[in-house]
């Protein structure tokens, strides 16, 4: 039997250290050992979107990311952009918007949203379906879920303005 590694890293600006199976991944240790059930978990093999996060500022999928590889990297998390208010607006707009229903979808897409608009200000609106496209939701039809973002970009640049 394989024995546990000890790993540290950083989890929504928090110090974490633990010993866990090398086989762990990145989005179970962030479930089960973490308690951070935000990162959703569907289709496990990296199709769906639902269990992404940041590592190192980029999006991942944390069902294809082992545990042992986040050591010593910075990992953000649905509950650290929520608790920091960095998405505030996004998350309202989508449920202005009603951009979600189930809300199985809803944090993988909002992180893959923030990231866009980390990137473009103003994306259009095919932009905005090509970066989601690697996030399926299986209630909306998506037409909301562009709409929210697109307002979201909007009225960020009219704030920057
Ligand atoms: S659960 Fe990771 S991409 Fe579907
Ligand atoms: S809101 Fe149900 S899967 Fe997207």
């Amino acid at each position: 039997m394989t024995a546990p590694v000890a790993i540290s890293l950083s989890v929504n600006g928090e110090r974490v250290e633990a010993r866990i199976l090398p086989r762990l991944n990145l989005a179970d240790f962030l479930r089960e050992h973490l308690k951070l059930t935000g990162t959703h978990l569907g289709c496990e093999h990296g199709v769906c979107g639902a269990c992404t996060v940041r590592v190192g500022g980029e999006i991942v999928r944390s069902c294809l990311m082992l545990a042992v590889q986040a050591s010593g990297t910075a990992v953000e998390t649905i509950e650290g952009l929520s608790d920091s208010g960095e998405i505030a607006d996004l998350q309202a707009a989508f449920r202005d918007r009603n951009a979600l229903q189930c809300g199985f979808c809803t944090p993988g897409m909002l992180m893959a949203a923030q990231d866009l608009l980390r990137e473009k200000h103003m994306p259009s609106r095919d932009e905005i379906r090509e970066h989601l496209s690697g996030n399926y939701c299986r209630c909306t039809g998506y037409q909301a879920i562009v709409d929210a973002v697109e307002m979201t970009a909007r009225s960020r640049v009219e704030s920057d303005a």
